[in-house]
């Protein structure tokens, strides 16, 4: 098959979230499955220092939308064995954040995405390229499954292209006022009532539920979850209209990446049956914390975006009473100020005991991966999520809550005689005690039950998510698309 995957960011390049982690790892995936699959991203500064010395400038195109004239360069960028073309358009993309200054979305995210996403269209034209499938991952790329549909008549290089929308995070929708779309004029007459918001705002993400031939979660539970009212966003009644054109695929993990037995990033390696090289990484972890160098005292990481998804609502007041023990706990994470400056202030009150860095690297993340003894996420909600699989791999029992792809991936300790099979702790009430709760069951068992524990870490290194089944979910996803009638949005 012919696919255009489209997405705002790809690990190796650009990147804030999962999202880049999938872009990289399924379009390879897909590939080794002979399928031709090409990606779409903006060309970002992140992206520019990729490039190499020679000159990697594909074409040059010119995009008119209403009275603007667009002229952007595209670039050719090689990932894997998977073709990268990167829009290079300044006044969107040559910013340091992709969708933020830090504090505040951009004020345009609105037209540069909307622009990005009638770009890939041209760009598949330039080349030629008729897809069998568009590929678009979240709000960012939602718009050319509309785009797409609401210029049939005009066009018809792509009569035979169907659309796949993959919903990584459906809580972010691309809100904006129509107004603030230069070329809103095009497709405004287009536009139903359920696509917009209060009459006058338009929603990317529900422009591509509507009008997506096939729409995807993440995962099996948060797709299980979008079909209930408490966990659609607020979508309810467009998730059950599409109810038929509705599946769940679980992220798989990137092992080529994530594996402690080859990890560049690491001081020491080890796997599952030479587990002495994670007592290394974790003393050269809390040496490089500045942490007391305890074998014994249990170390609790998380790598996460400052969100209120990642549940510090309930981490926060939980910690308050679980750092009177004897453990250490390490937080790294960027993104929401307020939660940085809530972390900062707890982490002078537990002064060795609980570190916050801020901050956004990746050999940080592989180091806490490998050094600490258990990984938190008690999400409140969570699509897939990656950190947990890496945390299994990397011998580090994760503690989440019993959310979306968590569910899905972690299998619960309940009582002591469960870890023949288990993986991690869960637990389900969105509250702080429910988190304590299995916090100090975590502690107990490792301190407790050596023997256990070390069950559980062989269990979760024992397993594996492999992007190669996934792939082949995605595969038979297409041939369904490929098989419906263009019946949405028209
Ligand atoms: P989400 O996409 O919701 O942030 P995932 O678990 O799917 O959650 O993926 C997060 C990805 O981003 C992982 O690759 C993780 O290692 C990385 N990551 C998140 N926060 C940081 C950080 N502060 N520093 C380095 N990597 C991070
Ligand atoms: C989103 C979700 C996360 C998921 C990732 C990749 O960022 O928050 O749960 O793992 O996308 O699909």
């Amino acid at each position: 098959l012919k696919i255009l995957f489209l997405a705002t960011e790809v690990e190796d390049l650009a990147k804030t979230g999962g999202l880049a982690d999938v872009a990289k790892a399924l379009p390879q995936a897909l590939r080794r499955l002979g399928h031709d699959v090409r990606i779409v991203c903006p060309f970002y500064p992140q992206v520019q220092e990729r490039l190499e010395e020679k000159n990697h400038l594909h074409s040059e195109l010119s995009l008119q939308l209403d009275s603007l004239q667009y002229l952007y360069n595209i670039h050719l960028l090689q990932l894997g064995n998977v073709p990268v073309y990167s829009v290079d358009y300044p006044p969107y993309f040559s910013r340091q954040g992709l969708y933020d200054n830090g504090y505040h979305p951009y004020p345009d995210n609105g037209e540069r995405f909307a622009f990005f996403s009638m770009a890939a269209l041209q760009i598949a034209q330039s080349l030629d390229f008729a897809p069998d499938i568009i590929h678009c991952n979240d709000w960012h790329t939602a718009m050319t499954p509309f785009f797409l549909r609401t210029q049939l008549s005009e066009n018809r290089f792509f009569d035979s292209t169907r659309t796949l929308l993959t919903l990584h995070n459906a809580a972010y929708q691309g809100v904006f006022d129509l107004a603030s779309i230069p070329f809103h004029r095009r497709f405004e007459n287009r536009l139903s009532c359920e696509q917009m918001e209060d009459g006058n705002r338009i929603n990317f993400l529900k422009c591509g539920l509507t009008s997506a031939d096939k729409i995807n979660a993440v995962s099996p539970s948060y797709a299980a979850e979008l079909m209930t009212p408490l966990g659609s966003h607020h979508m309810l009644p467009l998730f059950q209209q599409r109810h038929s054109d509705f599946s769940g695929i679980l992220n798989g993990c990137n092992y080529d990446d994530w594996n402690p037995s080859t990890d560049p990033l690491l001081p020491r390696t080890y796997d599952q049956h030479h587990l002495e090289g994670k007592a290394d990484c974790k003393a050269h972890l809390q040496q490089y914390l500045g942490l007391k160098e305890s074998p014994d005292t249990p170390l609790f990481g998380m790598v996460s975006r400052l969100t209120v998804q990642k549940g510090f609502e309930l981490l926060l007041p939980a910690l308050e009473r679980f750092l009177y023990n004897d453990v250490q706990v390490v937080i790294i994470g960027s993104g929401d100020p307020e939660i940085a400056e809530r972390l900062k202030a707890m982490e002078e009150k537990y002064a060795g005991r609980l570190i916050f860095r801020e901050g956004y690297t990746s050999k940080i993340a592989h180091w806490v991966q490998a050094g600490a003894d258990f990984f938190l996420m008690p999400s409140l909600f969570e699509p897939c999520g990656l950190t947990q699989m890496y945390s299994l791999a990397y011998g580090t029992p994760p503690i989440v809550r019993g959310v979306g792809g968590l569910k899905d991936t972690v299998k619960p300790v309940k009582d002591i005689r469960d870890v023949d099979r288990a993986t991690g702790f869960v637990f389900s009430q969105p509250e702080p005690t429910a988190l304590l709760d299995v916090m100090c069951n975590a502690l107990a068992l490792y301190r407790e039950h050596s023997d256990s524990y070390a069950k559980l870490q062989q269990n979760g290194m024992a397993t594996r998510f492999c992007w190669d089944d996934a792939a082949v979910k995605y595969e038979q996803l297409y041939k369904s698309a490929l098989n419906t009638e263009i019946t949405a949005n028209q």
